[in-house]
């Protein structure tokens, strides 16, 4: 009880701080694109431009490098960052560290134990950033093409790592931590500091160093293009045919480049582009979305089920592998109530959820939790049979 208070909380913390933050980040790059020139603006002004919002009118100028005089109250935004990723990874503590029995391990997968599921997961999300922080440091930096699509590949290599560790679930999840570790890693240890470099330049009257503004730019440029991506992640995990896909790592390959298209769609469009360059994006990633769908019902190795499965087989199935935590009282010890309020225990509830139990155990691999009882293929075969033969009695 207590721990689903503290995980809908902070799950409210983190949907709040995650709206502010890449609220304002859209905001600023609509802003940056809509700035126009105009008559008698002050020296040093590169454009500005006149919104109308709740009931007043906003008058914005953007100073190309800076202006003449630092004003005395600078807001910096880089709370909505930290915010959102202080309370993700308390979550993250919460949900999958705490409950790391039923949401981390998957004994099918790999033998571990609470203690080494949380080291790994630590050890793997720190690593993440600094893989990448050092690719955007090296030679290649100068070709960023380059470094987002080896980006791209470690992402996609680092979802099958942990896919050998991880349940599915935890997995699929542990993708949108680091991407999301990644970019606020961008806010806090490169984007902030150098900006206070810039600032402190300025206040001193020295020149500041294009280096910095260089740098900056191509880590906004990935924070903005990885945005959509990780939000599919994040919440992804409610989906298992996304996450319980066997092939997964298809899934989080297809989701990146649909992010990155759809993004890149809107970058252009903001910034005034017209006619072919803004015409393929959309089609592209309806093709996406389309062959994502059709990929995820594709299940390999599928067991034929020949003879006729009746509800009594179909229930003692459920009653092996579900019953124990989804009953009235859960004989799972982790468990006070039937999880996500499902139960399973009787034919009647069984039936009631057949669609949610065809998407958790037949399609996907999603359920049992962890599979700790052990459900094999067959088994999820002939209860999808069942199902799909309107649920006989006999
Ligand atoms: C070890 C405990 C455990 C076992 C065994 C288990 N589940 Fe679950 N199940 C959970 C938990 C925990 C959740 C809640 C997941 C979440 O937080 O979204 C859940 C959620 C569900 C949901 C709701 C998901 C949704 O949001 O629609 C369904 C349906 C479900 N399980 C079906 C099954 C079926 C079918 C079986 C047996 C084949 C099964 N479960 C076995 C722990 C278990």
């Amino acid at each position: 009880m207590i721990e689903d208070w503290v995980s809908l909380l902070l799950r409210w913390a983190h949907i709040v701080a995650g709206i502010g933050w890449i609220g304002s980040s859209f905001y600023f790059m609509w802003l940056d694109s809509s700035l126009k020139r105009a008559e008698g603006m002050p020296a040093g002004v590169k454009g500005e431009n006149w919104s109308v919002h709740g009931g007043g009118f906003y008058h914005i100028q953007k100073y190309a490098v800076a202006p003449e005089r630092m004003p005395a109250d600078l807001h910096w935004f880089k709370w909505e960052s930290y915010s959102t990723w202080l309370t993700g990874f308390a979550l993250l503590a919460v949900v999958y560290y705490w409950g790391a029995e039923s949401y981390m391990i998957d004994r099918s997968v790999a033998d571990i134990t609470q203690a080494q599921a949380i080291l790994i997961s630590l050890v793997s999300l720190a690593a993440g950033w600094l893989v990448y922080d050092r690719l955007c440091k090296s030679a290649l930096a100068d070709r960023p093409v380059l470094v987002f699509a080896l980006l791209f590949a470690f992402i996609c290599f680092a979802a099958w790592a942990w896919g050998q560790v991880f349940s599915a679930r935890a997995a699929f999840l542990h993708v949108g931590a680091m991407t999301g570790t990644i970019m606020t890693g961008n806010v806090f240890l490169v984007i902030i500091p150098n900006q206070r470099i810039v600032v402190a330049d300025l206040k001193a009257g020295r020149t500041p160093d294009a280096k910095y503004g260089r740098i900056a730019k191509l880590r906004s440029t990935h924070n903005n293009y990885l945005t959509l991506p990780v939000l599919f992640m994040m919440i992804s995990n409610h989906y298992p045919m996304t996450f319980g896909h066997e092939w997964n790592v298809v899934i989080v390959a297809v989701v990146l480049l649909l992010g990155v298209v759809i993004r890149h769609w809107f970058n252009l469009h903001e910034a005034g582009a017209h006619g072919p360059k803004i015409w393929w994006q959309w089609p592209v990633a309806g093709a996406l979305t389309a062959f994502m769908m059709a990929f995820s019902a594709w299940k390999p190795n599928a067991v034929e089920v020949a003879d006729p499965v009746f509800t009594p087989e179909a229930l003692a199935i459920a009653t092996v592998h579900c019953a124990s935590c989804h009953a009235d009282v859960p004989s799972d010890d982790s468990f006070d109530d039937a999880p996500a309020g499902v139960m399973l225990h009787t034919a009647s509830l069984l039936k009631s959820h057949a669609s949610r139990v065809l998407a958790q155990a037949v399609l996907t691999n999603a359920m049992p939790m962890g599979n700790d009882t052990g459900m094999t293929e067959e088994e999820r075969a002939r209860l999808g049979a069942w199902i799909r033969a309107g649920m006989p009695d006999e």
